[in-house]
């Protein structure tokens, strides 16, 4: 048993073959800026996820800041997106210099819909801003044919979706910018990092340089940071793409045995996957339906095991200080439902070992509290 099991956990590289990697960045002392680890990566994710228009980052947050100011119409401020998401969704869309407009998730799924977008949408609309929650896919189609009807760009916020796919297309690359991130708790990770995919060539120099102080073949021409992903965090993850498509075939054994495991319990709700998704299965959440159980009491109880559920977006956004004075259009009744019944069960390629235990556990914690 582990000493501890974590809601997710880092997957890691063989360690042997880090080192042999580090050695070599070691003695070229090449250690960051667009180095031959990190074009490495870059090509072997570009072929993943056929496309060459990705660019890789120091971090999701980097890479969505920077893609709300590349993607989003100019001159217009409001960027409508979800409270039903992790704070860096729309902190980002602050340091972009942009202001969130919250509207609700969908009845069903985690994600923000067309239906409840569009009565947001008015003529200060920049982008819509919705994010693939636990690596479930919103509805692609009709957030496209939205952005055609309207001519506002979609960025999605793609943080929790590393390699899932939608009848065999990478998620990665619908709208007109995703990204994702790769921090060390996330399905594949480069201890911190991100991606970010751009539809429009001009779009990805315009992030890529962005990413670099701003530097464009040699003159600092537009505003910029400090955005580059070093040698060594891009060696973790070259390494650790090798075991990806293994990883997620085990963590797909702990989601199976869950989901038959809990299909009697009418307490716990499983989360469904829709048809055609092939998922990364990073994360299981579930609705328990019974309100008369306290999740924090639950989630204390695991804990007492030294089992880590937690109560993913236990807090909406909106809630926040922060975004105390955005605009909120309509009611947010799915999502406050969500953030109030929604558990994450701890999902890793390493529990498959562990995986009746952690569902005996959680079951004994439902009823006893
Ligand atoms: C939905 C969402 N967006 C953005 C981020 C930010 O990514 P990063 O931690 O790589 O900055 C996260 C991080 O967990 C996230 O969950």
């Amino acid at each position: 048993m582990p000493v501890k099991i974590t809601v997710n956990k880092p997957s890691l590289p063989v360690y042997s073959e880090f080192e042999e990697l580090a050695k070599e960045i070691w003695d070229s002392s090449y250690l960051t800026n667009f180095g031959t680890v990190h074009n490495k990566l870059l090509h072997n994710l570009g072929i993943m996820f056929r496309t060459e228009n990705i660019a890789l980052c120091n971090n999701g947050t980097t890479a969505l800041i920077g893609a709300v100011k590349v993607a989003a119409l100019p001159k217009k401020k409001k960027v409508i997106t979800t409270p039903f998401t992790f704070a860096a969704t729309a902190q980002s869309i602050l340091w972009a210099d942009k202001q969130p407009v919250f509207v609700d998730i969908g009845k069903d799924g985690f994600c923000i819909t067309p239906e409840t977008v569009e009565p947001a949408i008015d003529s200060e609309t920049s982008a819509i801003l919705p994010v693939h929650c636990y690596g479930l896919p919103c509805d692609i189609a009709a957030f496209s044919e939205l952005s055609r009807k309207t001519g506002i760009p979609v960025i999605y916020d793609a943080a929790h979706a590393f390699g899932v796919e939608v009848n065999g297309k990478s998620l990665v690359t619908e709208g007109s910018a995703s990204i994702v991130s790769t921090h060390a708790t996330k399905a594949f990770n480069t201890v911190e990092g991100g991606i970010a995919y751009f539809s429009n060539d001009k779009q990805l120099r315009q992030f890529t340089a962005m990413t670099n102080f701003g530097i464009n073949g040699g003159v600092t021409d537009q505003l910029g940071f400090n955005g580059k992903l070093s040698e060594l965090h891009a060696a973790v993850g070259l390494l650790g793409l090798k075991h990806f498509s293994q990883r997620v075939i085990e963590r797909s054994k702990v989601w199976s045995y869950y989901d038959e495991f809990f299909f009697d319990i009418h307490t716990v709700e499983t989360t469904v996957i829709p048809h055609g998704v092939a998922l990364n299965y990073a994360y299981y959440p579930v609705k328990i339906v019974d309100r008369n159980i306290d999740l924090d009491e639950v989630t204390r109880k695991l804990a007492a095991k030294d089992i880590i559920a937690r109560k993913y977006f236990s807090e909406l956004l909106t809630e926040m200080p922060f975004f105390k004075d955005s605009l909120t259009i309509g009611t947010l009744d799915n999502a406050t439902a969500s953030s109030n019944r929604i558990l994450c069960l701890p999902i890793h390629e390493s529990y498959v070992p562990y995986k009746e235990f952690i569902a005996n556990e959680v079951l004994a914690a439902l009823k006893y509290t």
